[in-house]
Order: structure tokens, then C-alpha cells, then sequence
């Protein structure tokens, strides 16, 4: 367990709870249709976007089973996104990560140097053996992110969901922490 995840500094980003202070770079990506086609939440108004603040501004470390950790993503100062570690069995030693960025953003590899701490956390400090990432199977983005940090696809869930009125398609990808281990990002 880790009761406070610490701010992680990577090459180019620095991943941090979120602060009061972030609520306009937050709505920035937070309100924007593209951002949100391919995740369970609609668009956020104002409102929305600082009651989901408050939620995310407590969700800093990994006490039990069923916590999330969320980083936000800030490059020179402004939040551009954020990263997310879910801790889904401790008996199974299973998690899952996710990650969202800012479409002016995009294409710069900043989403994927930031979600491969979520992946360095779960390995290595919380010592889980498989995390997991799933995204919607045209979101084409997501996938490519999850292949460049070397994890498998394990499944293609075909009409196994309405999601948003209309039948979805779900991708699984997963790593190993051997695999893990294997990668070059391993430290
Ligand atoms: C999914 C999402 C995070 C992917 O963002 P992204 O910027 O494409 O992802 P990455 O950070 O991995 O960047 C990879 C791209 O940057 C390029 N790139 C440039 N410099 C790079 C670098 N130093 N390192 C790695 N990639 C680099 C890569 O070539 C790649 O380009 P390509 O997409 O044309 O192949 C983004 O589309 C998003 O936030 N979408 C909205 C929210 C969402 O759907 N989240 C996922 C839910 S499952």
C-alpha cells in the first residue's frame, strides 16, 4: 500500500495531485466534446468539472484494495491532462491504469511519458503482478499508447456494451510484471 503518492518528475512533466488551483486548466480538457466521445462522462460543465476537483483532490495514494490514485499532467506550469492508477485486487495483485490529455497536446508523447509512471508505481511500489488498460476499440490513439509502452492485447469485447446509445466495442491490453521488468523503462 502507499498511503500518499509523492509528485513523480519525468523528463518533460511533472504528475501531482490535483489543487484547487487547477479548475481552469482542468475545464480547459475537461469540457471539450473530443476529450470526453470516448470516456464513460459527458462533456463537464463548470459545475461538474469542480465537483469531479474535489473528488480527484483526494484520490492521492493507494491505502486499501479499491483506490484510485490521479495525477494530474503539467508541463511548464499548466495542467494538460492527467494519469490514473486503480488498485483493483490485492489478493490478486491486479490493477489498471488510464490516462487523459489535452487534444492540443496530443502527439507529443506526453501522454504516454506520463501514464508509464502509473505502470512504474503499480510494479514497483505497490508490487502488483498484471495491470490492465482498456479503452474503446475506436479510440484509436489509446491502443497505439498502450503498444508503444509494450503491453499485450488480451481481448476485443465486440456490442458487449451500449455505450452512449449506441453499441461499443472494448479493447483489454495488459502487462506483466515480468514483463515489466523486461522493458526499458523498468528501473
Ligand atoms: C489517448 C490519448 C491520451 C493519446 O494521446 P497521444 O498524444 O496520441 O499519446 P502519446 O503521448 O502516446 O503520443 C504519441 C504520439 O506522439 C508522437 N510523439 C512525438 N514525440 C514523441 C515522444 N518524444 N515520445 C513518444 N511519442 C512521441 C508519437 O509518434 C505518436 O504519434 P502518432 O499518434 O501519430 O503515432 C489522447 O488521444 C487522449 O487524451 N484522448 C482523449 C481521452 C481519452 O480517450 N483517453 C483514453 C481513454 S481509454
Amino acid at each position: 500500500m502507499i498511503d500518499t503518492v509523492e509528485p513523480i518528475k519525468t523528463e518533460r512533466l511533472l504528475l501531482r495531485p490535483f489543487t484547487d488551483g487547477d479548475e481552469d486548466d482542468m475545464f480547459a480538457f475537461e469540457s471539450l466534446p473530443e476529450v470526453a466521445r470516448y470516456l464513460y462522462n459527458e462533456p463537464r460543465t463548470r459545475e461538474g468539472n469542480a465537483t469531479e476537483l474535489a473528488v480527484r483532490m483526494r484520490q492521492t495514494g493507494l491505502g486499501k484494495e479499491g483506490d484510485t490514485v490521479v495525477l494530474a499532467i503539467e508541463l511548464a506550469g499548466t495542467v494538460i491532462g492527467y494519469t490514473l492508477l486503480s488498485w483493483l485486487s490485492e489478493q490478486h495483485e491486479q490493477g489498471e491504469f488510464g490516462y487523459v490529455l489535452h487534444p492540443d497536446h496530443h502527439g507529443r508523447g506526453y501522454a504516454s511519458e506520463a501514464s508509464v509512471e502509473m505502470l512504474r508505481l503499480g510494479f514497483e511500489q505497490l508490487g502488483l503482478h498484471r495491470i490492465v488498460g482498456r479503452c474503446d476499440a475506436r479510440n484509436a490513439g489509446s491502443p497505439r499508447l498502450m503498444e508503444r509502452l509494450g503491453m499485450r492485447q488480451e481481448a476485443h469485447f465486440v456490442e458487449a456494451e451500449i455505450f452512449k446509445g449506441e453499441w461499443g466495442e472494448e479493447l483489454h491490453y495488459a502487462m506483466l510484471a515480468r514483463e515489466w521488468q523486461n522493458s526499458p523503462w523498468a528501473s
